[in-house]
């Protein structure tokens, strides 16, 4: 695997290739992540993966200075899991100036769910996908639905700027007792790791009662919240919505179950796919 720092190097890296399949990361990689290599990678003529903390899609009261960067042990997974290529910029080579142009996606996407509760978190995402799409020539990204609303906005931008990329959705990859593999779950407690996968079973039951054929979606969303909150959760939502565009959910349509919920001071998100 060839590590690249900087935009001439990694033009030059990419110059012998015609469809660069890319995964973008914050870093501090899971089995999760390298899911995401390992289908990326047949997807393109080249595997490119990569890292960068990126300062915009955090919130002034988020975890940006902690963020956990464990650059050499992510090369070594990298390189194991078959990655060609690692683009790993620096502040100062993505973000030259200060980012002045930035995309706004639109408020029914962006400002529900995550985006109510981390405002201007998607557009920091967006505004980073963007560049790092054009920098790495990607003609397939793949994304995880872990982060399901942020693999629908980014669908979403990819389409409405006809930009030539094809997005990949990649399933949830769990522990063994259903927790979300997530870099955040490195801040759990051991207490709190044994009580985590409580969030995937509040969305399980929810999913399992939309199946039995409950139509009360609000009760359930409700039954969901209080659950969590006699467990010792501060649940921010727990929310049907529809699949397609994470818009109001019906009866009969493919829906989603989507949580976000703190543990002590560890936030963790989950979906299920009903
Ligand atoms: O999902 C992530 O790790 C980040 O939000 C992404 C897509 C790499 C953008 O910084």
């Amino acid at each position: 695997m060839r590590i690249v720092h900087t935009l001439p190097e990694l033009a030059e890296a990419l110059q012998p290739y015609r469809h660069p399949a890319v995964v973008p990361t914050m870093g501090n990689l899971h089995e999760g992540h390298l899911d995401l290599v390992r289908i990326a990678k047949p997807l393109g003529d080249v595997q490119v993966a990569t890292i960068f903390v990126n300062r915009l899609q955090f919130g002034p009261s988020e975890d940006f200075d902690t963020y956990p960067r464990t650059f050499a042990a992510d090369c070594a997974q990298l390189e194991a899991a078959g990655c060609d290529l690692l683009f790993a910029p620096t502040e100062a080579t993505l973000y030259p100036q200060p980012q002045g142009f930035k995309v706004v996606p639109p408020p029914e996407l962006a400002d529900v769910l995550e985006g109510q509760f981390r405002p201007g978190f998607f557009s920091g995402v967006c505004t980073v996908v963007l560049k790092l799409l054009a920098c790495t020539q990607a003609r397939t990204a793949v994304f995880g639905k872990k982060d399901y609303q942020q693999l629908m906005v980014i669908r979403h931008m990819v389409a409405q700027f006809n930009l030539p990329v094809r997005i990949v959705g990649a399933d949830t990859r769990r522990a063994a007792d259903g927790l979300a593999m997530s870099s955040r779950n490195g801040y759990l407690s051991a207490a709190e790791r044994a009580q985590a996968p409580q969030l995937h079973a509040a969305l399980q039951t929810l999913a399992q009662a939309v199946r039995a054929g409950d139509s009360d979606f609000e009760a359930l969303q409700e039954q969901a919240m209080a659950q969590l909150r006699a467990q010792g959760w501060q649940p921010d939502y727990v929310a049907l919505r529809r699949q397609a565009d994470l818009g109001p959910a019906q009866p009969g349509q493919s829906l989603l179950a989507l949580a976000a919920a703190r543990l002590g001071s560890t936030r963790l998100i989950d979906n299920l796919e009903i």
